[in-house]
């Protein structure tokens, strides 16, 4: 036994298994139902298309999957067109495994990555740290969250091998305009990768999103993570993929272990990718939903960032982590951003809209109670 030796290029995370669960939630403050809008999840659900696919499948189980997820990636190409193909596309058990996929393809102890926070930084960390890779935090400007180029620039050394991008960029909401992305792309050396993860992607309509897909196309030194999280609704499948030239995508996939996707996944996502009415139809309600919960907002005098995803960050008037609380004890579940240093900002999930008016009428509540 005292000999047994980790990997000692690995350094994992303490395993936690302890978070109480929905139902737990639900009983220990005896709720009569839980408003789960900590997730920037999908309320409205995969197609019922998607449904009918894995109903169609589930007695197959017994068989293994296709041992290939071509079907998968034309699919997938399809829907981007562009002139991709499916040799420019790796699939994941979820987009955190396309970055996962990619941080073990680039990275060793030692490496560098550049973020940018506030961003997803406990998920990037998490992929990138048991590596024995380092963080370089290089902060948006404080309040506009815009996108410092030069700075990011400048903390390029020759250890840096990826620059991780969230755009939209999850907490924030916010966009970076394709002008700074173009000047990013053009002055990174040779030796780094750009990471856009833009699993949100469906849900702007700013005219300054960059074409990431051109870049590809170029042959650029970048890759795309997508997710069918998002906007298709299949969060609980762990379904996801890649966007980058042949030589880089040929590489991840030589990476995935047989039989790599699920019958299951491998069906959903096709199904979904071929009904792109009910993707649109998500959009425009959730797009819909963020405008109207704005306004709540702007009722209500709480600052917030406007947003180009399904999620929306707001000022709290309070300690986010107050809030948070009391909210719980209401059964709505948000998430508070003092772990991204925001002490007094939480994320709200955009929800159907009697889920929304519930939230704007819990937090007024609140609010009121606090300032009397
Ligand atoms: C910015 C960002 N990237 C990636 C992911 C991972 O998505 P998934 O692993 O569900 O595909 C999320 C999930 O919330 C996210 O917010």
């Amino acid at each position: 036994m005292t000999d047994l030796q980790f990997n000692a290029n690995i350094q994992p995370f303490i395993r936690k298994d302890d978070r109480p669960s929905l139902e737990e939630i639900q009983r220990m403050y005896s709720l009569e139902r839980i408003y789960k809008l900590q997730n920037n999840e999908n309320p409205l659900g995969p197609s019922p298309r998607v449904v009918e696919a894995i109903n169609a499948i589930a007695p197959t189980l017994s068989y293994y999957p296709e041992f290939s997820d071509i079907k998968l990636r034309r699919a997938i190409v399809n829907v981007l067109g562009d002139e991709l193909t499916p040799e420019h596309i790796f699939t994941g058990c979820s987009g955190f495994e396309v970055l996962e996929l990619i941080a073990r393809a680039f990275l060793s102890s030692g490496d560098e990555v550049i973020l940018c926070s506030p961003t997803f930084t406990g998920a990037y960390s998490r992929v990138i740290s048991p590596l024995g890779a380092i963080v370089v935090d290089v902060p948006l400007v404080p309040e506009t969250f815009e996108y410092r180029v030069e700075a990011v620039l400048g903390a390029i050394n020759e250890k840096t091998k990826l620059i991780m991008i969230c755009n939209p960029n999850n907490p924030t909401g916010t966009v970076i305009p394709a002008d700074k992305i173009d000047a990013l792309i053009s002055a990174v050396p040779d030796h780094v990768l750009v990471v856009a993860d833009e699993v949100y992607h469906h849900f702007v309509d700013d005219p300054a999103f960059p074409d990431s897909i051109q870049y590809v196309r170029q042959g650029k030194n970048i890759a795309i993570v997508h997710s069918f999280s998002k906007a298709y609704g299949l969060a609980g499948m762990r379904l996801g993929y890649g966007i980058a030239r042949p030589e880089i995508a040929n590489y991840i996939a030589g990476m995935h272990r047989g039989f790599h996707q699920n019958k299951l996944a491998l069906a959903a996502g096709i199904a979904a990718c071929e009904d792109q009415a009910h993707l649109r139809h998500v959009v425009e309600i959730l797009r819909g939903e963020a405008a109207w919960v704005c306004e709540q907002f702007d009722r209500l005098d709480i600052r917030y960032w406007r947003p180009a995803a399904n999620f929306i960050l707001f000022e709290t008037k309070m300690l986010a982590e107050a809030l948070e609380q009391r909210l719980l004890e209401r059964g709505f579940l948000l998430r508070g951003q003092a772990r991204n240093n925001m002490p007094y900002c939480m994320r709200i999930s955009l929800s159907i809209r009697e889920d929304n008016q519930a939230f704007i009428d819990a937090l007024e509540e609140i609010l009121g109670e606090s300032s009397t």
